[in-house]
């Protein structure tokens, strides 16, 4: 016997991978393909940002891994790189109120934190718009996956202050991108009429990557992720064929590349076969969900838990066990029940109940033990 590794054996030196930051979720890609149309209409409603004028307003949606994050940050990098323009985008699931969206931008604007004994939110927006015109500088502000804005009821209110920054602020110039990845939101008519009657954006969509977009999108990946000869044609293909499975989403393209070499690595092979593209499947097909319990409050996943416990029963036994464990009360229970639906993570539908009129019953959209596994 001798302890020589086979040619197509990995030593414990070696990799199948020549760059695995490639696969991770911040790596902003080097090249973009397929989204030149979405990238001209954004660049044409920037322009006159960078003439110093107030530009377009814009609203990008689409289903999610579509690449709108992308081709914001892309953007944003030229802007900030060759010209004056301030531009910030925000995570509205992380700053999900106006007064959380306007900190979040005084941060960037003046590369501090604000005050954190809390200013009243007409003296944080006063500071940035006078900073602003100050220095004759244009803002434009991405709010990216505004959707949750909306969750919260504060989308109408964020918008109409960003909106008519200038009448309140002479001078000031600010533009919205807004980034919506929940389909069945309509962004503009679930808006007061007061902004309505002020917004009226450039329409963006970034449609579903088809297979052939995919494969040559991730192939682009492969090339920079793994050595040459790793990851062959049919073992792209079925990794093309499971991100379709999963709405074109392609971050699921990337971490089942991810994953599918840890598992070849795992079997001390030098290249990556079908076998690992299944076995990486159980885990890639679930990052939508790990991506959205990732950014629940703490009470949010503690009623997701209890419904994980409770599949299926009705909306009032849950409350009860909901209760016991947060303390807090049925109104509250319910903005995040309807969260919750928003979000794709549970679906609530009303049933009769003899003799009790209708009553909502609360059922997982997604296997539970997953769920709980993730939580
Ligand atoms: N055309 C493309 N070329 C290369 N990589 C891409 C392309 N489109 C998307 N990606 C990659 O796919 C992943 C998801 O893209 P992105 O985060 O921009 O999607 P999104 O539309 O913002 O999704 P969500 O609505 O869920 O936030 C990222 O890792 C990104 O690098
Ligand atoms: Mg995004």
């Amino acid at each position: 016997m001798s302890d020589d590794p086979g040619d197509d054996m990995l030593g414990w030196d070696e990799s199948v991978f020549r760059n695995e930051h490639v696969f991770e979720i911040d790596y902003l890609p080097e090249t973009f393909k397929h989204r030149e149309t979405q990238m001209e209409t954004l660049k044409y409603s920037l322009r006159p940002a960078v003439r110093g004028s107030r530009p377009l307003n814009v609203i990008a949606r689409g289903p999610p891994g579509t690449g709108k994050t992308t081709a914001t940050q892309i953007l944003f990098d030229e802007l900030r790189a060759q010209t004056e323009v301030q531009a910030v985008r925000v995570n509205c699931q992380v700053d999900s109120t106006r007064y959380a969206v306007f900190s979040r931008l005084f941060a960037e604007i003046f590369d501090y934190e604000p005050p954190s004994s809390g200013i009243s939110f007409k003296k944080l927006f006063s500071q940035i718009t006078d900073r602003l015109v100050e220095r004759e500088e244009v803002l434009v502000v991405a709010l990216d996956d505004v959707n949750y804005l909306f969750y919260e009821s504060e989308a109408s209110d964020t918008l109409y202050s960003l909106l008519r920054a200038h009448e309140a602020h002479s001078g000031a110039r600010i533009g919205v991108i807004g980034i919506s990845s929940d389909l069945d939101l309509d962004v503009i008519d679930e808006l007061d009429t007061r902004v309505q009657s002020v917004f009226r954006p450039e329409e963006i969509y970034f449609n579903k990557y088809d297979q052939t977009e995919i494969v040559d999108i991730l192939r682009e990946r492969v090339d920079r992720g793994f050595h040459e000869g790793a990851v062959g044609t049919q073992v792209l293909d079925r990794v093309a064929e499971f991100t379709e499975e999963q709405g074109g989403d392609l971050r699921v393209g990337i971490d089942l590349l991810r994953r599918a070499g840890m598992n070849a690595e795992m079997r001390a092979s030098r290249s990556v076969e079908a076998q690992d593209v299944e076995k990486a499947y159980d885990k890639s097909k679930y990052v939508h969900l790990s991506r959205r319990l990732g950014e629940l409050t703490d009470s949010e996943s503690a009623l997701v838990e209890v419904i994980a416990e409770n599949d299926g029963e009705r909306a009032g036994d849950i409350y009860e066990a909901f209760n016991d464990q947060t303390d807090l009360g049925y109104t509250r229970y319910s903005e995040i029940i309807n969260k919750l639906d928003q979000l794709g993570i549970i679906e609530a539908s009303y049933t009769n109940v003899e003799g009790r009129g209708r009553s909502r019953e609360l059922t997982l959209q997604y296997d539970s033990d997953a769920v709980l596994e993730r939580l």
